[in-house]
């Protein structure tokens, strides 16, 4: 239907007849010269009707309106001096029209394509002319140039690519499963994969050796800017690896990615830090290392000090740690009542953050009065207090302190806009995970990563001793500016010591038989040393496109309830067809009328 696209044609092609279709992105008439922009997905053309060319067709183009989908055959012609264009690719020539064919005639759309929009509701039920605009259509773009440059790269590195089942058995990733009955099967449910980690394992004892999926998971969970309810995983696993293989492999495959996509040099090896270190100085296990504010213990300016809160802390074997946002004195009441609320909701057991500033050469603080003059002295040099500046204080457990002052370390970074023309890409791999946590509401240990995750050697000692918080797992994730792009570990492939897994996180032998029997007995016939990793396609995606929301990299994206507003689903289903499926629903309309009281 066309000779080029609308991005295509050059001064070169001048003289030469062309046919051109796509959509009218602007009609503009100039003393009855219809001019309009040609546009496809790679650019825009500008085609002129002359009415003393072809008065039939001339007379024709003063009907196109703005998304009409016409075809245009005419002749590429120079543009005159002074009307060229250098912000479009065609921006030197014109096609002279010669006939035009209206292939379709669009309404008046819902909204314009050419501004940003901030109603998402609106965006998102007609999200096919939200994905019609340049913005999204290049992230869209960008999102299969670099799903591509994976396949590419790992198929290169001798993965294979194997499907999983979608519907499969519920998974241990921490989210609730996604649940399908099963009508062949009366009572019976598959759950949607959180994870394809079983079966990736499965695959290692297969003798498969190297495996990747560009695969779609399934978690119902809480919904954020970085977490849809069904995203994609570049899941891949491999034998006879360790962490440092796997590691090494993810940044070459990173790398391959971003240059592809956006012709960037990514350094590497990336960073590495102990979670520990992480949670220390940042207060965060995927810190976004772009701006330079750490946490900083205070142990020795108040190691001798008589202030009773702090006293208190450091007795009872708590940590006194701050930070400095530097410049951020200027901080107004509504943001001050911000950070206090993020850090009540990280755990600050009191209403406000204790904090010093330092304005007009004052030190200004509610604490200030309580320090002796050594003391001042040595947290203004160790913190490097200067004028402008203002310190937030943690006093408490020391897994509690890092949180808090973490949370308002990026909410003061993203207050003072620390990051907002950061054009830098900050990789770190975070390693040495503790392997289990524990629960304080259930009293149970949970994985932290999986409960296929491999102890490190070195703790599997205090596992049999019980000393389960020091245990550490051979887990690492790998970070990009404060966001956690992909996690992994070295596997378990011994029957025993997954079997004393599963016994350690409350999973009796009975339970271990029915919903784990298969990977233990297949630790059984020879599984080989395996490990690996899963990224997040879509937050790579993002990162890369330079988004803040995961939403708009996904074609057909689910809103913060997890509904599709264009398709509406999740719909109601009828009595007949739950029926056929064994399924009786137990909802009830809140807004529903109370059913009429039984005659007497
Ligand atoms: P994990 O649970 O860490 O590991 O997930 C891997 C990566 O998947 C992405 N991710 C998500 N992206 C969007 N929406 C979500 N709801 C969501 N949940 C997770 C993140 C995350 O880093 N089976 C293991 C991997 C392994 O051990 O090999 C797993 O799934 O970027």
């Amino acid at each position: 239907m066309r000779s080029h696209h609308c991005n295509q044609l050059r001064e070169s092609h001048v003289g030469e007849t062309v046919t051109l279709i796509g959509w009218v992105n602007s009609a503009r008439d100039h003393g009855g010269v219809i001019f309009i922009d040609l546009r496809d997905r790679e650019g825009l053309t500008q085609c002129v009707f002359h009415p003393e060319e072809n008065p039939e067709v001339a007379k024709l183009s003063h009907t196109l309106r703005e998304e009409d989908v016409v075809q245009v055959t005419g002749v590429v012609s120079k543009r005159l001096e002074g009307t060229t264009n250098d912000r479009i690719g065609t921006g030197a020539i014109e096609i002279t029209a010669k006939q035009l064919n209206i292939v379709n005639k669009a309404d008046v759309l819902p909204f314009q394509l050419d501004k940003e929009l901030s109603n998402e509701d609106i965006r998102m039920k007609y999200r096919y002319l939200d994905l019609r605009r340049p913005r999204m259509n290049k992230n869209i773009r960008l999102r299969s140039v670099i799903t591509s440059a994976a396949r590419r790269f790992l198929d290169e590195s001798g993965f294979y690519e194997i499907e999983t089942p979608i519907l499969s058995n519920p998974t241990p990733e921490g989210a609730r499963d996604f649940l399908v009955p099963s009508r062949l099967n009366p009572g019976r449910f598959y759950a949607l994969p959180q994870a394809p980690q079983q079966y990736k394992q499965l695959m290692m004892v297969a003798g498969l050796e190297k495996y990747y999926q560009i695969a779609r998971c399934f978690r119902d969970e809480d919904l954020r800017a970085d977490r849809q309810p069904e995203f994609t995983q570049i899941d891949l696993e491999a034998s006879f690896v360790n962490q440092d293989d796997i590691i090494a492999l993810v940044e070459g495959l990173l790398a391959s990615m971003f240059k592809t996509g956006l012709g960037l040099d990514v350094p590497t090896p990336f960073p590495r830090m102990t979670y520990q270190d992480a949670m220390d100085i940042y207060g965060s296990d995927k810190p976004d290392t772009r701006y330079d504010i750490k946490i900083t213990d205070l142990g020795d300016v108040f190691a001798a000090t008589e202030f009773k809160i702090f006293r208190g802390t450091l007795d009872s074997g708590g940590v006194v740690r701050a930070i400095n946002a530097k410049g951020f004195a200027c901080v107004t009441t509504g943001q001050m009542n911000r950070l206090n609320e993020i850090a009540i909701q990280a755990g600050l057991p009191v209403k406000t953050l204790a904090f010093i500033k330092k304005e007009n050469g004052e030190f200004k603080s509610p604490l200030w009065k309580f320090f002796t003059d050594a003391e001042k002295d040595a947290l203004v040099a160790k913190m490097n207090i200067e004028e402008g500046d203002i310190v937030f204080f943690g006093a408490g457990a020391r897994d509690t302190v890092s949180t808090i002052l973490g949370r308002v370390r990026t909410e003061c970074a993203d207050m003072l806009e620390l990051t907002k023309d950061s054009k830098a890409y900050n990789f770190l791999w975070v390693v040495d995970f503790p392997l289990l946590a524990h629960d304080e509401e259930t009293g149970e240990w949970v994985a932290v990563h999986h409960p296929f995750t491999r102890p490190n050697a070195e703790d599997v000692a205090k596992l049999e001793a019980g000393d389960y918080a020091n245990v550490r797992a051979c887990a690492y994730d790998v970070v990009l500016n404060g966001y956690e792009l992909g996690g992994g570990s070295i596997r378990i492939h011994e029957k025993d010591l997954q079997a004393k897994m599963f016994e350690v996180l409350g999973v009796g032998p009975e339970e271990q038989e029915i919903k784990f029997g298969h990977i233990l007995d297949a630790f059984r016939f020879g599984a080989p040393p395996h490990g690996g990793l899963a990224l997040g396609l879509d937050r790579i995606a993002m990162l890369a496109a330079g988004e803040d929301s995961i939403r708009e990299v996904i074609a057909f994206p689910k809103n913060n309830k997890g509904a599709d507003l264009m398709a509406h689903s999740p719909c109601q289903i009828d009595f007949k067809q739950l029926r056929e499926v064994y399924v009786q629903s137990t909802w009830k309309d809140p807004k529903a009328a109370a059913p009429a009281a039984a005659p007497q």
